[in-house]
């Protein structure tokens, strides 16, 4: 419902910028555009102070804004897949303080989501979830008790998928919160040592956001990071 009527909106804005009589009109909504930044292809910087990423593979509609600070807002309609949000590069041991909206309309995750080099790793301490949990079908490996939740703890391989490398053979590790929430404190120190300590070794810190990711779903999220 949300989605449709976001896209609704926004065809009727498009229209009325392309039909409106006033240029100025025209101008103004290309402005307060522009001021918002919205994107629609794989994109990274600096907006608000926070490092942004958004990448996407290209399916359905996708539009990912910046707000101020450290907010951004994402609508997804049908897309392929995306991850997107506002964090720091590189990313660290620290808390990470969020809060905000997840609608996820099918398959999403939000999560403090990052990479690390040598060795590449993609990882997820994801704090909420659409209808698949990604860790089905995985090996439990163990647990992490962090700011008032327990996570489960998992890896997979990923052979030959999208990273900040190219198309790659990687490790994914996984915390998965055991109870959903969508905001509040993520102490990812905790998880970093729990993950050592059952062997998964993390490597040069890269970028680390709190993302919101779709595949093949619809949408809408809006995260302030602090
Ligand atoms: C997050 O941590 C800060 C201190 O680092 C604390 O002041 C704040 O209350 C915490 N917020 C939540 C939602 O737990």
């Amino acid at each position: 419902m949300v989605n449709l009527s976001s896209f609704a909106i926004c065809l009727c804005t498009i229209s009325a910028g392309v039909f409106a009589v006033t240029p100025e009109l025209y101008q103004r909504a290309a402005s307060d555009l522009n001021k918002r930044q919205s994107i629609t292809t794989s994109s990274t910087g600096t907006n608000g102070g926070y490092y942004y990423s958004f990448w996407t593979n290209g399916g359905g509609e996708v539009t990912y804004t910046n707000g101020d600070d450290g907010e951004y807002s994402i609508t997804w309609v049908n897309c392929g897949d995306f991850t997107a949000g506002k964090g720091w590069n590189p990313g660290s041991a620290r808390t990470v303080t969020y809060s905000g909206d997840f609608n996820p309309s099918g398959n999403g995750y939000l999560s403090v989501y990052g990479w690390t080099t040598d060795p590449l790793v993609e990882y997820y301490i994801l704090e909420s979830y659409g209808d698949y949990n990604p860790s089905s079908g995985l090996t439990l490996l163990g647990q992490v008790t962090s700011d008032g939740g327990t996570y489960n703890i998992y890896q997979t391989e990923r052979v030959d998928q999208p990273s900040i490398e190219g198309t790659a053979t990687f490790n994914q590790y996984w915390s998965v919160r055991t109870e959903k929430r969508v905001g509040g404190n993520v102490t990812t120190a905790n998880h970093f040592a729990a993950w050592e300590e059952l062997g998964l070794s993390m490597g040069t810190f890269n970028y680390m956001i709190v993302s919101t990711e779709g595949y093949e779903s619809s949408g809408s999220s809006s995260i302030t990071v602090e």
